[in-house]
């Protein structure tokens, strides 16, 4: 099909048959011409997986949903986290009425059914778990060596998508604990995807989107104050920064607060503290408020 959808109908991508699986449409998706523009090249040759990265809330897992929903593939999603062992994911043998079968996993599923595998946080994952999958990243068959050989055939449509917040390069740890430096083997299996929030036209786009109609017309304000945080995140005076995710329920959250009576200008602090700010050190939640509420002057 072509890559209309990114603004590429020139450019086109592989359509596979009997897709399980397809994600509803997860909402519109708003992207930079850059992103678009990466997205689509991936897209025209998709044999290598891809490893999507970027800051928390940014869209990285939304994309993938929406890349399977716009093209017809069918998707599994999988969390990764440090305890997962090879067998979490290929799956085990178990006994089922008496006799030994090899009970499937994520990787193995999605193999054998030709989908798009989503890893989220891939890179929580331990390295050696990686590289018992360097076959498999290289669309070869999974071949398990226990209680005889088992060998899994990819089908075709077979992919695998990581999401992670870091390169892979164990870069970004104080931020996001429990992220691994992976085997450079692993990682040169991989077609990188770089991610982060939007620009500021686009990222508006997306809030209002998703804001209800009242909200919708003191969006820009929010994405204001979203870059005040930021700025100060970069200066390194805050510990963190806000994401697109938090806006969009920043927004959501005020909406609520008014509801309950309180008056804007106190809804609007209340709402940063549970979505966001409560969430850094006393003091710096204080600041990231006073200085958020100063994108909202007539409050
Ligand atoms: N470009 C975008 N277009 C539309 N919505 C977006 C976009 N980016 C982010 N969003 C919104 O932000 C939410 C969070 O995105 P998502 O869960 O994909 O983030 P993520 O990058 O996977 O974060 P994490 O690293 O925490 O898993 C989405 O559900 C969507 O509502
Ligand atoms: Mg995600």
């Amino acid at each position: 099909m072509d890559l209309g959808f990114l603004g590429f109908p020139n450019l086109s991508t592989q359509q596979f048959q009997n897709q399980r699986n397809i994600p509803g449409d997860p909402g519109e998706m708003l992207l930079d011409a850059d992103t678009k523009r990466r997205v689509a090249v991936w897209l025209t040759n998709s044999k290598r997986p891809l490893w999507i990265y970027g800051p928390t809330g940014c869209g990285k897992t939304m994309l993938a949903e929406w890349i399977a929903h716009k093209t017809g593939r069918g998707l599994i999603r999988f969390s990764g986290h440090g305890g997962i062992e090879i067998e979490d994911l290929i799956g085990h043998l178990t006994l089922v009425d008496g006799e030994v079968v090899h009970q499937d996993g994520p990787v193995t599923t999605a193999m054998k059914e030709g989908s798009m595998l989503v890893l989220d946080e891939g890179d929580l994952i331990h390295p050696d778990v990686w590289t018992s999958l360097h076959a498999v990243l290289e669309g070869n068959p999974l071949v398990i060596n226990k209680g005889g050989v088992t060998t899994i055939q990819p089908r075709p449509g077979f992919q695998i998508i990581v999401t992670a917040n870091s390169k892979g390069n164990g870069e970004n740890r104080d931020s996001y604990r429990g992220t691994k430096e992976m085997n450079q083997a692993t990682l040169n299996r991989f077609t990188r995807l770089r991610m982060d929030y939007m620009p500021e036209p686009v990222e508006l786009g997306i809030v209002k989107a998703k804001a209800s109609p009242k909200m919708r017309g003191i969006a820009d304000r929010f994405i204001q104050a979203a870059n005040k945080i930021r700025e100060s995140h970069i200066k390194g005076e805050l510990s963190r920064g806000i994401s697109t995710r938090d806006i969009i329920a920043w927004m959501a959250t005020t909406k609520l607060f008014v509801e309950t009576g309180l008056g804007p200008h106190d809804a609007l602090i209340e709402a940063l503290g549970t979505v966001w700010a409560d969430g850094l050190d006393d003091d710096e939640a204080v600041a990231a408020k006073n200085l958020a509420i100063l994108a909202f002057p007539e409050n």
